[in-house]
């Protein structure tokens, strides 16, 4: 047989084009795109019919966070299983979690760990990103370089958390590790110092309500920190990712810093151009549902991020998929959390509704084109993380990884909609139009016509190349 199987008829968009042509796919590889594919009898074992159906790359979601440890008494609402069949839901066929190192633990066993939450559970592919929270000289010196070399590409470092945030002059040895190696820095721009000084003021002054979240850490204390860090990479001259930023005076430190030739850049995420800070003032903690840093800001915000997207500013649109389940004491409602907003469990879900709130908010109401979403969506999330052309694209020879969408259909997002761990959506009752309906991981279907078709352990871990937009400019 020439091809395993043939999708026909649908209307294939990338990062630059669109238009009408077959796929053609064998051993999980895309190996040909025509027009009248395999019109031979018996050409492949199945031809899949896409009249009607946008055929776009599979969404690949760089920024969730799954099984990881999130403090005494706290469990995650997702581990692989759930989060990856939620994501292939979403229109997703890979997605990047973090292995996260604690203070003192070996990267390299982290990474083992990882390894073992995610070996065999994953319906759709994975890769590791790593969390640096312990900038020793042996972590450093050895086990950061050798992890690169193996293929764990990127790593995010945190300028704020008790127990991940780096000093400036960790972040300096940091950033000049992913110099020397030419893995791609994220980085958490939110001023540890300054969070902590208005959340003792503001629990002094009795205001413990989930809603004191966003005045606990307003749009200045996440502008410092950006520019501290874009200033941090400069000295090093190297590329770093600021990831969820929420507002324009952070968008703006980035634009100025492109405009001055520097490699910086942006990722925004769903709540910022979804919610606002008001949505955390609810009666019986409902406020705690949207409690995440950087906190949801205002409508302004929300039109600067839509500006960020549209310009360029921000290269990825990622969910943060952070997910604590709503109604359950080891989720949002855990006591201490009561007790102050500063021990509500930071992160909301949204690997499932990432892909349909953009189409629909973005494509369906004109602000982004077809090709911008899949840009944002796919194609730069491989392009930035080394994936590329392997990942991102629908291109002779890159995986078949492959969403279908239905242009036209409405849905009203709902937690019954939902199928990972949470008990809850941060976006109920969106309607939106535009829906992922198959989606396929290297030429196996995973969901199909909305019905959960893959099988527990096809998805792979996946290691990645140096990406080429974290190489520095060499302009030393
Ligand atoms: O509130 C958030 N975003 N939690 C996830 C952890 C992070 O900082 O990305
Ligand atoms: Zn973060
Ligand atoms: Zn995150």
């Amino acid at each position: 047989m020439i091809f395993d199987t043939i999708i026909r008829g649908g209307t294939v968009a990338t990062a630059s084009d669109t238009f009408s042509c077959d796929i053609g796919i064998k051993g999980g590889k895309i190996t040909a795109l025509g027009a009248n594919l395999g019109a031979d009898l018996g050409a492949a074992t199945e031809i899949v019919d896409a009249t009607g159906l946008l055929v776009l790359p599979g969404g690949i979601d760089s920024h969730v966070h799954i099984a990881q440890p999130s403090g005494p008494g706290i469990v995650m609402a997702d581990d692989f299983a759930s989060a990856t069949r939620s994501a292939a839901f979403g229109g997703n066929t890979m997605v990047l979690p973090f292995a996260m190192q604690q203070k003192g633990e070996s990267l390299r066993e982290v990474v083992k760990d990882y390894h073992k939450k995610a070996d065999g559970q994953c319906y759709i592919d994975v890769s590791f990103h790593l969390i640096i929270a312990d900038a020793s000289d042996a972590v450093l010196g050895q086990e950061l370089p050798a992890l690169v070399h193996d293929g764990y590409t990127s790593f995010k470092v945190f300028m704020t958390y008790e127990g991940l945030a780096l000093s400036d002059m960790e972040m300096l040895k940091v950033m000049s590790v992913a110099r020397e190696t030419g893995a791609m820095v994220m980085v958490h721009a939110e001023n540890y110092d300054a969070i902590r000084f208005l959340t003792d003021r503001l629990e002094q002054a009795g205001k413990t309500e989930t809603k004191y979240h966003g005045t606990s850490r307003p749009i200045a204390v996440e502008r410092e920190a950006t520019h501290r860090a874009i200033s941090l990479a400069e000295l090093i001259d190297v590329p770093i990712m600021i990831v969820h930023v929420s507002n324009r005076e952070a968008m703006d430190e980035i634009a100025r810093a492109r405009s001055r030739g520097l490699k910086i850049y942006g990722e925004t995420c769903p709540q910022y151009l979804m919610l606002t800070e008001s949505d955390m003032d609810g009666l019986n903690m409902e406020g705690a549902k949207y409690v995440c840093s950087p906190p949801p800001r205002d409508k302004e915000s929300q039109r600067a991020c839509w500006e960020g997207l549209q310009q360029g500013i921000f290269s990825l649109f990622s969910s943060d998929h952070c997910p604590f389940r709503y109604d359950d004491p080891q989720g949002k409602l855990a006591p201490k959390g009561k007790t102050s907003f500063r021990w509500v469990p930071n992160g909301i879900p949204g690997v499932e509704t990432r892909l349909p709130i953009l189409f629909s908010e973005g494509v369906g109401k004109g602000r982004l084109t077809l090709n911008e979403f899949v840009a944002l969506t796919s194609t730069n999330h491989a392009k930035t993380y080394g994936l590329y052309p392997k990942k991102g694209t629908i291109a002779v020879g890159s995986d078949a990884d492959i969403a279908l969408w239905d242009p036209k259909r409405k849905e009203t997002i709902s937690q019954s909609l939902m199928h990972g761990g949470t008990d809850y959506t941060p976006y109920e009752g969106i309607a939106v139009t535009g829906w992922p309906v198959s989606t396929m991981v290297r030429g196996k279907f995973v969901v199909r016509d909305g019905k959960l078709v893959g099988a527990l352990g096809g998805g792979d871990y996946v290691p990645r190349e140096k990406s080429e937009l974290a190489k520095a400019r060499e302009t030393r």
